[in-house]
């Protein structure tokens, strides 16, 4: 990378700054129901028809849950001090409550210590999106129960692994969880509903609460919230665009941080779901509150937004910017919106500590030559992004850490393994890793910023 970004982290990284990729169970573990384990939403839509791009499954995937020893020789090679990986829920529990799964358990435990036998901070993301089928067989995220289910789950986790594990995320992205698993259905469990989301979004909300509450009893110090951030631009100044930006900001970037900081849901969400949106009592709202002890920042892309009645149920479209660079997912390239969004956050909820728990791109990589991969434009990715970050370090945010999405090439969902954001390319075949120049270059960024007094 060049001069300029490594001085970037320099110019005001505070102490302990975490340098970290992340990755999460279901799209780089494999073996789904090995060891007892019981099936996740997503083992049954990848192996429904249809559902994910040329049929792939994450029954390979990465063979984490077989090779994890060499992918955290691989952390500890690229000179990482923190790793984000989450927990299978369905592996500890699996039918989602009750019966502990040991064999599961000491996988993570497993892992765990070898992190930081390497000296490697671990960050555990409870909930990745895989719920065990067995609670979707009882309603899911819909149930008024599911709080409830996860905090008992968290439990457990707190319990097995809170002497070791510092960094606790409860949910990830949980605008994700309700509005591509219960409002447009393109993921697990591809529900299409606009009654289902606002209460699936309330019980997320409500289980964060009951995980939280439930980690402070276990005396756990640092948990988490990690939300998917997309700053909104309006496409013109027009009072109709305005308003179809003020509703896509609510939507995506509000729902769930006005609740938990302040105890109230953004106005737009009535008029957005109109009937479909359900009056809450005071009570129920402040129940919401649960300031969390971080906020993970999960930030890929910025939207300019017009007023587009096509558009359900926001009415409010993302129109493209022809010129602009884009990635191989079709989302802009826009590093200035990290900045925004950093700056945002702190204004917005009081300066709570943040870290950037996943940034990345998919971009098609040139084939190996000599055994480099010469994946210019996430290197170019990568120092856009950071340099981002350090802006909003110096404009006061509280930002302790950066975590790249992702460590590996992986299960990228609905889009299987088409889309690959690592900085270590998977052949899929042979399972072999080869470290990307975006690798090297951000190993050496690491490095050298590590070396500093
Ligand atoms: C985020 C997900 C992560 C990955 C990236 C590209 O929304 O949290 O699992 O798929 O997008």
């Amino acid at each position: 990378m060049s001069e300029q970004v490594t001085e970037m982290p320099i110019a005001s990284p505070p102490n302990g700054f975490l340098w970290g990729a992340a990755t999460s169970a279901y799209q780089i573990e494999g073996s789904p129901l090995a060891d007892g384990a019981g099936p996740s939403i997503w083992h049954r839509f990848a192996h429904m028809p249809g559902r994910v791009l040329n049929g792939d499954t994450g029954d390979i995937a990465c063979d984490h849950y077989r090779r994890w020893r060499e992918d955290v020789a691989l952390m500890a090679s690229l000179g990482l001090n923190a790793y984000r990986f989450s927990v299978a829920w369905a592996r500890v529990l699996p039918e989602g409550t009750g019966r502990v799964n040991q064999a599961g358990l000491d996988f993570y435990r497993h892992l765990v210590d070898a992190l930081l036998e390497q000296g490697i901070e671990p960050m555990l993301t409870l909930y990745h999106w895989d719920l065990p089928e067995a609670l979707d067989a009882r309603g899911g995220w819909t149930s008024d129960a599911s709080p409830e289910w996860f905090a008992d789950y968290a439990r457990i986790l707190f319990r097995a692994l809170g002497d070791r594990v510092r960094l606790w995320i409860t949910l990830n992205e949980p605008w994700v969880v309700t509005s591509g698993g219960y409002l447009y259905g393109d993921l697990a469990p591809g529900h299409r509903s606009l009654s289902e989301a606002p209460v699936v979004a309330h019980n997320l909300l409500r289980a964060h609460a009951a995980a939280f509450t439930t980690g402070r009893a276990e005396g756990i110090g640092n948990i988490g919230l990690a939300v998917n951030l997309e700053p909104q631009y309006p496409a013109s100044r027009a009072p109709e665009d305005l308003a179809a930006t003020a509703r896509r900001d609510a939507f995506i970037n509000r729902w769930f941080l006005d609740p938990v900081f302040l105890g109230t849901y953004p106005s737009e969400l009535d008029g957005i779901f109109g009937a479909a949106w359900p009056d809450r009592t005071r009570s129920a709202l402040d129940a919401l509150r649960a300031p969390p002890d971080f906020i993970g920042v999960n930030y890929y892309s910025r939207s300019v937004v017009r007023e587009d009645p096509t558009d359900w149920p926001v009415k409010a479209g993302r129109v493209r910017r022809e010129g602009r660079p884009h990635t191989a997912i079709g989302w802009e390239i826009y590093p200035r919106g990290l900045t925004d969004i950093l700056v945002w956050l702190k204004e917005r909820y009081g300066n709570p500590p943040l870290y950037i728990t996943e940034n990345g791109a998919a971009f098609e990589d040139p084939p190996a030559v000599d055994g480099r991969i010469h994946d210019r434009a996430r290197v170019a990715y990568l120092r856009a992004h950071l340099l981002a970050a350090a802006r909003a370090l110096r404009r006061g945010v509280d930002l302790r850490g950066y975590f790249a999405w992702s460590l590996l090439d992986n299960f990228e969902w609905s889009y299987g393994y088409s889309k690959r954001f690592g900085l270590v390319q998977v052949d899929l075949a042979t399972q072999q890793r080869l470290l990307k120049d975006s690798a090297l270059a951000y190993r050496d960024l690491i490095l050298r910023c590590r070396e500093r007094p």
